[in-house]
């Protein structure tokens, strides 16, 4: 039995009262083996979308991230639940569960994360220093920006993921992905580890939840909540 049907296997973890729980499972040298573990907990329209990916790895983290939201969702609703609901601007939601969730995947990482109240994101990124990181910078916010473009060289990298995951797991709360523009909400970039949403339209700032995950070096973390938390639970396989 490998690593990943032994975590299946398992009794899943459930937020408790405001808590929000973050899995991380890396493939690593098993992609096969996730895939396999998951599928248990994944739809026959996942299934044959997992087999349009021009590449066969991004299908494995689309199975693995859904299997992965549907084991947790068990654990809630008490048994393996259908299709998800796919909101207008992508979300996908457990309809009537009462509970969220958010997906991210990037290179071997896939990061889930669920919260029994509200609505909550999470985004992962595998840091790649080739980009032309202050042309994509320009797209954030103008404060964002400027503090990105005062980086020494050595820190542009850091700062940038870091910044890109605070504001894709907010967007992914919110669920509008990138049709809520990117200068309307603004995040620090510096490495404080919580607490990083500096504003929000009209909404308190302090409303919300915001933390970074650390994960494998070369990849950043970062997961938000639209309500205030203080609890974190964070269950990890190889990152
Ligand atoms: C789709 C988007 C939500 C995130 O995409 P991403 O970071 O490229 O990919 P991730 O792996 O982190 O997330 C993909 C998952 O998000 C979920 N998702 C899709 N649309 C979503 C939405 N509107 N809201 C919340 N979650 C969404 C899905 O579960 C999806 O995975 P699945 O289809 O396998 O289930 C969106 O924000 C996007 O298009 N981003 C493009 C990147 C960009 O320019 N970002 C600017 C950052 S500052």
């Amino acid at each position: 039995m490998t690593q990943a049907d032994q975590f299946f296997l398992g009794a899943p973890p459930v937020p408790e009262g405001a808590e929000i729980v973050c899995i991380g499972v890396s493939l690593g040298e098993e992609p096969e083996a996730w895939r396999r573990a998951a599928l248990p907990f994944t739809t026959d329209a996942e299934q044959r979308q997992a087999q349009r990916f021009l590449h066969p790895i991004d299908g494995v983290r689309h199975l693995v991230g859904r299997g992965l939201a549907r084991w947790v969702m068990r654990g809630i609703v008490g048994n393996v639940v259908g299709d998800f609901t796919i909101m207008p601007q992508g979300k996908p939601v457990c309809a009537g569960a009462g509970a969220d969730f958010s997906i991210s995947h990037s290179g071997n990482l896939v990061w889930v994360a669920f919260a029994g109240r509200g609505h909550v994101g999470i985004d992962v990124e595998q840091c790649r220093e080739s980009r032309d990181l202050l042309r994509l910078a320009s797209m954030l916010h103008p404060t964002e920006y400027a503090a990105l473009q005062q980086c020494p060289p050595t820190e542009l990298a850091p700062a940038f993921y870091r910044c890109w995951v605070r504001k894709e797991a907010v967007l992914k709360a919110c669920g509008t992905g990138l049709s809520l523009p990117l200068d309307r909400f603004r995040v620090f970039t510096d490495g404080r580890a919580r607490g990083w949403l500096e504003s929000m339209d009209a909404r308190a700032v302090s409303d919300w939840f915001t933390e970074d995950i650390p994960v494998l070096a070369g990849y950043h973390c970062g997961v938000a909540a639209d309500f205030s938390s203080s609890e974190l639970r964070v269950v990890r396989v190889g990152c």
